[in-house]
């Protein structure tokens, strides 16, 4: 199991790079990532959050199952808008509810480099969006207005004391 990222940590917060090579330590890299996902009871998991700033994610999604989306690009967002509360193992502990396109078209490659095109709606669209936002360094708490994210952050600050507390 990989050890995740929180909110404070720089690699958060970082543009991550693309990935140009698919050999076996990526495959290791994405095997430890659903371990770590499904230990910490995620739907999604981004590379920055286990500290790598690489251009991947994986989710694991009722009705769709597990996928990792290498390089990924949203390329397509529907005007409509679909609002559902989020959270991140990254932000453990918080919720909100986030605004986003209702639907989308990614084109990503897989673990072999094969790329893909995928139409995702509901949940699976919202993972991915979130996910993706991670390799930019943007956490859902950024997708907020100005008063709420002032709210998210003390009430982070308040958990983080209590962290250090005990
Ligand atoms: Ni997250």
């Amino acid at each position: 199991m990989l050890d995740i990222y929180t909110l404070g940590e720089e690699i958060l917060r970082e543009k991550c790079k693309p990935v140009k090579i698919f050999d076996s330590a990526l495959g290791m890299l994405i095997d430890a990532m659903f371990t770590t996902m499904a230990e910490a009871n995620g739907v999604g998991l981004a590379a920055p959050q286990v500290g790598v700033d690489s251009r991947l994610f994986v989710v694991d999604i009722p009705d769709f199952g597990k996928r990792v989306f290498i390089n990924p690009q949203i390329i397509e967002t529907s005007v409509e808008l679909s609002c559902a509360e989020e959270g991140c193992l990254s932000v453990p502990g918080l919720w909100h509810d986030v605004t986003r396109p209702a639907s989308i078209v990614v084109q990503a490659q897989d673990e072999r480099g094969k790329a893909f095109t995928l139409k995702a709606d509901g949940l699976l669209a919202r993972a991915i969006q979130h996910e993706y936002d991670h390799l930019n360094g943007i956490l859902f708490i950024d997708r907020l207005d100005e008063e709420e994210q002032e709210k998210m952050l003390k009430a982070w600050e308040k958990r983080a004391k209590r962290r250090v507390k005990g």
